[in-house]
């Protein structure tokens, strides 16, 4: 039987030092991170912009950890090539975003990345439900999307069991991410929810010692110690 997937953390360079992009991936990596999440941002899906594809191409370079692409933006199939030329390997779009929401997966797929669906936290899962089996992963947003640093939203909760109550059922593999405000003491409670990739800008990069801070995550996960596993294993 397919089993649910490993828990992972996922730091997002949002919170990042952007003048030493290199020197945080590798301290992150080092550290323990499983894959670096980045945030990509229009200024129309959200109020807010950030990076695109050159910067993906230069993180590829100092990084063996997996890219992590989640698309805040309008019409987002324009760039899919982009990004995945770029480097990365794994792909979530907004469904709020998209209007032929499976052709798009199916075109990330093509691409060789993972493709996940990223809802907001107004958005049901209706949304995602007839294309299940066809997501490497569904990406709930504990905060709406735009900006690092804000509180997580309470009512995602159940949203996350009952996804993981009908994956286990249709497709026991797909991974559940959650992405804002997620921070050492709610992390636990998540896991136990139903999720299984946690993004986590601001609760990492805001302490001046990510050492300690992802080892506390990897064991509030149930994760070996950073210092006893060896990165791309
Ligand atoms: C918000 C982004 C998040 C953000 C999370 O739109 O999608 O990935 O970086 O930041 P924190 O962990 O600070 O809430
Ligand atoms: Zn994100």
């Amino acid at each position: 039987m397919t089993k649910r997937p490993n828990a992972m953390l996922a730091p997002s360079i949002l919170a990042a030092r952007f003048s030493k992009l290199g020197d945080e991936l590798r301290a992150v990596e080092s550290a323990g991170a499983d894959m670096i999440h980045v945030d990509v941002m229009d200024g129309h899906f959200v109020p807010n912009i950030t990076i695109g594809p050159p910067v993906v191409r230069d993180l590829r370079t100092v990084t063996r950890l997996p890219l992590d692409c989640h698309l805040m933006i309008e019409a987002p199939d324009r760039y899919l090539g982009d990004f995945a030329a770029a480097g990365a390997d794994k792909i979530s779009v907004h469904a709020e975003a998209c209007r032929h929401l499976h052709r798009t997966i199916q075109v990330i797929k093509g691409l060789g990345c993972q493709a996940g669906v990223a809802l907001n936290p107004a958005t049901g899962l209706e949304a995602v439900l007839p294309i299940l089996e066809d997501l490497d992963f569904v990406l709930l947003m504990t905060v709406n999307p735009g900006f690092g640093g804000q509180k997580f939203i309470e009512s995602v909760v159940p949203k996350i069991t009952a996804l993981r109550r009908i994956a286990d059922d249709r497709h026991p593999a797909l991974a559940i991410q959650v992405d804002g405000g997620v921070v050492v003491d709610n992390v636990a409670r998540l896991h136990q929810a139903g999720a299984d990739w946690f993004v986590a800008g601001t609760a990492i990069f805001g302490q001046s010692e990510y050492g300690a801070v992802i080892e506390r995550f990897r064991a509030l996960l149930g994760l070996e110690s950073a210092s006893g596993r060896r990165v791309g294993a």
